[in-house]
């Protein structure tokens, strides 16, 4: 038995370790602390920020999560999700899809099986869901069925979503009727519930909203991002299933229509006069790796990211596990937190062979910076650095806010007014990860990608920003 006075001295010992602890974690997480005046989000977006009480808090209860599932891939993608996800959010879940399974406790709901008969067998894009009632009917290993060619299983499970999506808002709806929210998502998709909840409980449910990935004109290059996201309000949601017959209505262009999304955005923005609404960069299409860190989304929360790789969702559900469980960290996820996380400890010194072409990408076109003598503005331009990785390095080096290049061994389009060019060079920073060496450009050349960080310039611009919710601290 310990004395009581040595006891007592252990207590002392761990209330002062504990309070050094909280104090290291507030220091930590206070990184970064001020904001370039001109960077300043809007002031409505500043008081989104805000961890405080929102106008129309929304219970757990009333948000629908529906995740588009794919039978091929189902069996391993759903356990791995659900693993992810608190356990108190589990029935908000609806697992919508292209073939009736039990995973578990949970089931999979066929969101195709009300088309008429005659439809789905005769549908050439359909023939993939015909395969797969075949297949459960003899009992054979979905997984067989999936192309080869990763791409072309990507274009057909396209060809299914073209055909769900509608149904997936009938189903969803008469599953869980006349809920708050309802909130559509692939099974990459990384979904931050606590910012979630506060982030739609700024929004009146009463109003017809849409929100929808890829969102608005300051989004890059909108259609090109991956993944996919979106939100309907109560009443958008309840506007939609009275008007009984859109759905069948718009069968008849799903074909020719070129995703999904786009035949549920003119679905909804013809029939129901609901435009869509903003929201980027909550939702976006990105994961930690290929985000565009930098001005603009920094110091902003996140409430979805898209094809997140397993390894990356685990570990960004660890982080946020430990945030609020054991630092007890109430202030939302942002940006910034996950550059801490996933960025900040790499050694960026050098640059990387046959590392991702991420400065070059339409989707970073936003941030891909001019050159010299390209029509426009004169303001930030840098040198062209077409002639070797280490003219393209030195080319980011002297330009003000060159903060990542990439070097493709031949000319890349940079979706610009750049034309085509080797030397990439971008505003915003991302990770990407090793390619290898592989086909690159339509000439079919084999080709690879050098990529380059100026990551002291970047934290140096990093410290200097103050996000509003880490001010308080
Ligand atoms: C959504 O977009 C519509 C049309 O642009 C707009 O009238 C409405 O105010 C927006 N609502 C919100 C909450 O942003
Ligand atoms: C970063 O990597 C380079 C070589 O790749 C090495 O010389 C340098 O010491 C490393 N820096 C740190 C902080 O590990
Ligand atoms: C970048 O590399 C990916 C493969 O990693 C390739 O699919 C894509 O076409 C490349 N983008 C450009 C602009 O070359």
């Amino acid at each position: 038995m310990l004395s009581p006075r040595t006891h007592r001295l252990r207590i002392i010992a761990r209330v002062v370790a504990g309070a050094v602890a909280m104090y290291a974690i507030a220091w930590v997480s206070g990184f970064p602390r001020t904001y370039d005046d001109d960077e300043l989000p809007s002031d409505a977006q500043r008081k989104k920020a805000e961890p405080t009480h929102t106008p129309h808090h929304v219970e757990v209860d009333q948000i629908v999560v529906a995740i588009n599932t794919h039978a091929s891939d189902a069996y391993e993608k759903v356990p791995r999700m659900l693993l992810l996800t608190n356990t108190i959010y589990h029935d908000t879940l609806v697992l919508l899809g292209d073939l009736e399974m039990d995973i578990g406790a949970f089931h999979v709901h066929d969101v195709l099986d009300r088309f008429e008969m005659d439809f789905l067998s005769t549908q050439p894009d359909l023939e993939r869901y015909r395969a797969q009632l075949e297949a459960a009917r003899f009992s054979l290993d979905l997984r067989s069925l999936k192309e080869l060619d990763p791409r072309k299983e990507v274009e057909t499970m396209n060809k299914l979503d073209k055909y769900k999506y509608l149904r997936m808002l009938e189903r969803a709806w008469e599953l869980r009727p006349d809920r708050a929210w309802y909130v559509f998502v692939d099974m990459d998709t990384f979904l931050v519930r606590s910012n979630l909840m506060a982030w739609l409980g700024e929004y009146d449910a009463e109003d017809p909203i849409f929100f929808v990935n890829p969102p608005n004109a300051e989004s890059p290059d909108p259609f090109g991002i991956g993944g996919t996201t979106f939100v309907l309000s109560h009443t958008a949601m309840r506007n939609f299933i009275a008007e009984r017959e859109i759905i069948s209505k718009w069968e008849s262009s799903i074909a020719d229509s070129a995703s999904g999304i786009d035949i549920l955005s003119s679905a909804i923005t013809t029939e129901l006069g609901i435009v869509s609404n903003m929201s980027w960069p909550a939702i976006s299409g990105f994961n930690p790796y290929t985000i565009p860190y930098g001005p603009g989304l920094w110091c902003e929360e996140v409430v979805a990211l898209h094809s997140v790789p397993p390894e990356l969702a685990t570990d960004i559900w660890r982080l946020q596990r430990d945030r609020e469980e054991y630092q007890h960290i109430h202030d939302p996820l942002t940006f910034a937190d996950l550059w801490i996380r996933f960025l900040q400890h790499e050694n960026l010194s050098q640059p990387r062979d046959e590392w991702d072409n991420l400065s070059s990408g339409s989707d970073n076109a936003k941030w891909n910076i001019l050159f010299e003598r390209v029509e426009g503005d004169e303001e930030g331009k840098a040198s062209r650095g077409e002639g070797s990785w280490e003219e393209c390095r030195d080319s980011c080096n002297t330009n003000q806010h060159c903060v990542q290049f990439s070097y493709s061994s031949i000319a890349m389009p940079n979706f610009n007014e750049n034309e085509e060019t080797r030397c990439h060079l971008s505003s915003s920073m991302r990770l990407g990860r090793y390619v290898g060496s592989h086909r690159i450009g339509g000439g079919g050349g084999e080709g690879t990608w050098k990529s380059g960080w100026r990551k002291d310039k970047f934290e140096h611009w990093a410290r200097n920003q103050r996000c509003k919710t880490q001010q308080n601290k």
